[in-house]
C-alpha cells in the first residue's frame, strides 16, 4: 500500500478524531479513561495557534483517507528532547509499514531539529506498539507507577548517537 505522512493542518482536525475514535476498541484491555480519543475540542487548541507545543504528523493513503496519526509533542524542546505522543494506525491498515514510518519520522524531526533523545509513554498490554518501539531501538527506561488513571505506564526513549 501506498501512503504519504505530512504535518497535519487545522482541516484535518475530524480525520485525527476519526482515527483516535479507535481507541474506543481498547475498552476492558486498558483502563476506561485511556480508550477515550482526543475530540475536536481537545484537537483545535494545537492547531489554530492558542498552544503552539505540539505537531500532529497525519498518514494518508492514495485515496487521501487519513489511516494513521501520532504528534511531535516539543514542550522539552528546549531542553534538546521531543515526545512521540499518541501514535494510532486503523486497525484495517496496520502491518503495513505506516506506524514504522510514522515513528521514522519523528526520529528525522530530531535530527534535523538537533534534538538527541526522543521518549514516550506506553502501556505493557499495547504489545504491537512496544515491539515496534524496540525494532526502532528505543530502549525501555522504567515503570512509572500510577502514572494515568491508576495504571502503571512503561517509558521508553531513544538516544541518538553522538
Ligand atoms: C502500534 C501501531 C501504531 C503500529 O502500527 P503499524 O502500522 O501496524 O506498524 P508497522 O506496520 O510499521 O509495524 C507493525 C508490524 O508490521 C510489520 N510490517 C510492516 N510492513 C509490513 C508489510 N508490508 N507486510 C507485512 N508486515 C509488515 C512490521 O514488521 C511489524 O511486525 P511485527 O509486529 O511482527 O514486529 C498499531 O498497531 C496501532 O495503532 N496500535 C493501537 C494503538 C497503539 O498501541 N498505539 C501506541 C500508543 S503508545
Amino acid at each position: 500500500m501506498k501512503f504519504k505522512i505530512r504535518l497535519a493542518t487545522l482541516g484535518d482536525i475530524e480525520k485525527i478524531v476519526k482515527i483516535y475514535s479507535e481507541w474506543g476498541k481498547f475498552k476492558g484491555i486498558l483502563p476506561d479513561c485511556l480508550t477515550i480519543g482526543d475530540s475536536y475540542d481537545d484537537l483545535i487548541k494545537f492547531f489554530d495557534g492558542t498552544n503552539d507545543s505540539r505537531r500532529y504528523l497525519l498518514a494518508e493513503n492514495e485515496s487521501n483517507e487519513a489511516i494513521g496519526v501520532c504528534y511531535i509533542d516539543l514542550i522539552f524542546l528546549g531542553y534538546n528532547n521531543i515526545r512521540l505522543g499518541d501514535m494510532m494506525v486503523k486497525e484495517k491498515y496496520r502491518k503495513m509499514g505506516v506506524g514504522g514510518a510514522l515513528v521514522d519520522k519523528v526520529i528525522d524531526y530530531a535530527k534535523e531539529n538537533n534534538v538527541n533523545k526522543i521518549w514516550l509513554w506506553t502501556q505493557e498490554e499495547l504489545k504491537d506498539a512496544i515491539r515496534l518501539y524496540e525494532k526502532k531501538e528505543f530502549v525501555f527506561e522504567g515503570r512509572q507507577k500510577n502514572q494515568f488513571c491508576n495504571k502503571d505506564t512503561l517509558l521508553y526513549g531513544l538516544v541518538a548517537e553522538s
